[in-house]
């Protein structure tokens, strides 16, 4: 297998090929003054089985998704017998399905896509709803980073710290937590206005009183639900509160707005590269490329 490291991705490339053994295939590439992009592979890949490393957060992940097309679509034309896309963060793949009439469901469309440009299967990383990936057209698979997150609590001495997760649906994550923590877990309650995008945000029954608690979730995007799980926390009298989560897109302001909360600590991963990426996604990537994904 050979590594190709997408413009988005390419310190985690760099990291995965080291890991692996596998040979790096860098690529070439640039913007145009127009704003379209452009790549070209800097290796061969003929009669090789490639795994293309590209993350597709923001900024410009429509501009991210179209370089990973056409890597793939570079990769068959080069000879590459099999492409796998290693996508940590999938754009689009909260709009999964139909919430409101006259929408469409952007994630299946960004999966068609991927197809029609080359792509075997995909490789993704706590995918928000992992029913999803069954409507791809080829093979795909989610594998979670939760315990690489509680891993680094654990490091900095948080063992037994609580596991909460900002709704119910992100339970399974707390759960994921709790079983490297070794503390208690919870939920919050959060119900979201579809046409207003505002949410509602509860806790009942929480035991966390004098607790060192810890957030965790798939995505932290405006920060608006961290800074409200944050809030109702203090109320009930927590010690001290930290968040961590997969894929830190901490859009404008929202690092500020968690700390400014009382958060004591904002922890992601390389999914999203940036400051608070302090925990790499490339063990987890490197095992399931050995196994062949
Ligand atoms: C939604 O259900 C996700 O799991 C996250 O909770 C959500 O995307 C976070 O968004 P924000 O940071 O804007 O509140």
């Amino acid at each position: 297998m050979k590594i190709i490291s997408g413009p988005a991705s390419k310190e985690l490339a760099e990291s995965v090929s080291n890991i692996t053994g596998y040979q790096n295939v860098p690529i070439v590439s640039k913007i145009f003054p127009d704003g379209e992009s452009y790549v070209r592979l800097d290796g061969s890949v003929l009669g090789e089985e490639v795994a293309i490393i590209q993350t597709t957060c923001p900024p410009m992940q429509d501009g991210k998704l179209f370089q990973l097309a056409f890597m793939a679509d570079a990769a068959k034309r080069g000879g590459a017998n099999k492409v796998t896309a290693v996508v940590p963060y999938l754009a689009y793949a909260r709009q999964d399905k139909l919430f409101l009439s006259g929408e469409g469901i952007s994630v299946e469309t960004i999966a068609r896509m991927l197809r029609a440009s080359g792509i075997d299967n995909l490789l993704t990383v706590n995918i928000h709803s992992e029913p999803t990936l069954a409507q791809f057209p080829f093979s795909a698979k989610t594998v979670s980073a939760i315990s690489l997150l509680a891993k680094y609590f654990v490091e900095k001495g948080y063992k037994k710290a609580y596991a909460l997760a900002p709704d119910k649906g992100a339970m399974y994550i707390a759960q994921e937590a709790q079983q490297v923590l070794g503390g208690g877990a919870g939920h919050l309650s959060k119900v979201r206005d579809r046409y207003t995008g505002q949410t509602m945000q509860s806790g009942e029954g929480l035991d966390v009183k004098n607790q060192t608690v810890i957030i965790f979730d798939d995505i932290i995007s405006t920060g608006g639900t961290i800074v409200g799980a944050a809030k109702i926390l203090k109320e009930q009298g927590a010690k001290q509160v930290f968040t961590a989560c997969v894929h830190p897109l901490l859009i404008g302001d929202a690092a500020k707005r968690i700390l400014d909360a009382g958060v004591e600590e904002i922890i992601g991963t390389d999914s999203v590269p940036g400051p608070y990426s302090r925990v790499s996604l490339a063990s987890i990537i490197s095992n399931q490329l050995k196994g062949a994904v």
